[in-house]
């Protein structure tokens, strides 16, 4: 089977090249071979690849920002879709889009359902939002993979950030009233290509690790796990305080709950998925390979 892959620097991206089927073909583009925001280029890169299925792990992801760059949010991730959905449509080729949590408001009292009504709080989710409308509008088979708190041991996200903050402070304030649920890539990364493999599979799946966290839950995991593989100094014990949304003033706001409900994502695929917490030690796991690789 043969795959193209947007957004091919991203952490899902990198994870999906890295953890390829043998009986998969992957063509992964980055910005400058494919940007997702100029329809021409999508539909000359889909003639000449004839992908049988288009991933698009592209996205503009800097929720804060976006506040202040709608443009470009809506640009990326409402235009971008839409482009790749009207370039699938016309090829007759499958999409799996990643969209976010995010598009909900936090106010549900139990884990969101993928047919739930979104009420995105800020412009990023609102971006998502419209992307999803579109893919979905345009190319009702195609997949709408909805997931949250994503982490690799690459790039920018909370656990590298957290391991950054606890090497160079003793006190930290982590926010203790939004709770979700972390998501490593590898979790991710097998959900996609299970649905790669799965033929038939359409419209939205929610797909996150099992459980729920705060994040100061997330970061007081990280610290502990952190020690025990050896990415701190056992001696090291960082005190993290937990803190409110209100002592922590962000420009975009964030839903308070975006527990998502896997089930027709478990169902489907006849897969187990792992608790966030053991995949966040697997992770740590191979991130320390990667520093001591790096030291020598
Ligand atoms: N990160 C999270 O916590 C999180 C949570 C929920 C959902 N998601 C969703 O999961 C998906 C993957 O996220 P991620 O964390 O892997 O994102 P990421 O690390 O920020 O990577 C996004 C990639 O998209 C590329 N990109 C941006 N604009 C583009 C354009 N116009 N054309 C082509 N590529 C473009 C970026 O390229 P450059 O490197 O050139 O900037 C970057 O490599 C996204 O759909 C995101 O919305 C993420």
């Amino acid at each position: 089977m043969n795959i193209v892959l947007t957004g091919k620097n991203g952490q899902l991206a990198r994870e999906l090249q890295k953890r390829k089927p043998s009986n998969i073909e992957l063509v992964a583009l980055d910005r400058n071979d494919l940007d997702i925001t100029n329809a021409l280029q999508v539909m000359e890169v889909i003639t000449e690849y004839k992908p049988e299925v288009v991933i698009n792990a592209s996205a503009y992801t800097a929720v804060d920002k976006a506040e202040s760059e709608r443009g470009q949010a809506f640009a990326v991730n409402a235009i971008g879709p839409e482009n790749l959905a009207k370039a699938c449509k016309a090829f007759g080729k499958g999409l799996i889009h990643i969209s976010t949590d995010f598009v909900f408001d936090g106010q549900s009292p139990t884990p969101y359902q993928p047919k739930d009504t979104v009420r995105p709080l800020g412009v990023y989710g609102e971006s998502k939002a419209a992307g999803e409308v579109a893919v979905q509008s345009l190319l009702p088979e195609a997949v709408i993979l909805r997931t949250a708190w994503v982490y690799s041991a690459h790039g920018v996200n909370f656990v590298n950030t957290m391991l950054r903050l606890m090497r160079e402070r003793k006190k930290l304030g982590v926010v203790a009233d939004q709770v979700g649920t972390p998501t490593s890539t590898h979790t991710l990364a097998g959900a996609i290509y299970a649905l790669v493999h799965k033929r038939g599979a359409s419209g939205i799946y929610h797909c996150t690790d099992a459980g729920a966290a705060s994040w100061y839950d997330f970061a007081v995991a990280i610290s502990e796990e952190a020690r025990q593989v050896g990415l701190l100094p056992l001696e090291k014990i960082v005190q993290i305080k937990p803190i409110g949304t209100a002592d922590y003033l962000t420009p975009a706001a964030r839903p308070a709950y975006s527990v998502l409900d896997k089930a027709r994502l478990v169902k489907d695929l006849g897969i187990e998925l792992q608790h966030w917490r053991q995949a966040l030690r697997l992770v740590l796991k191979e991130k320390k390979v990667i520093e001591k690789i790096a030291c020598r």
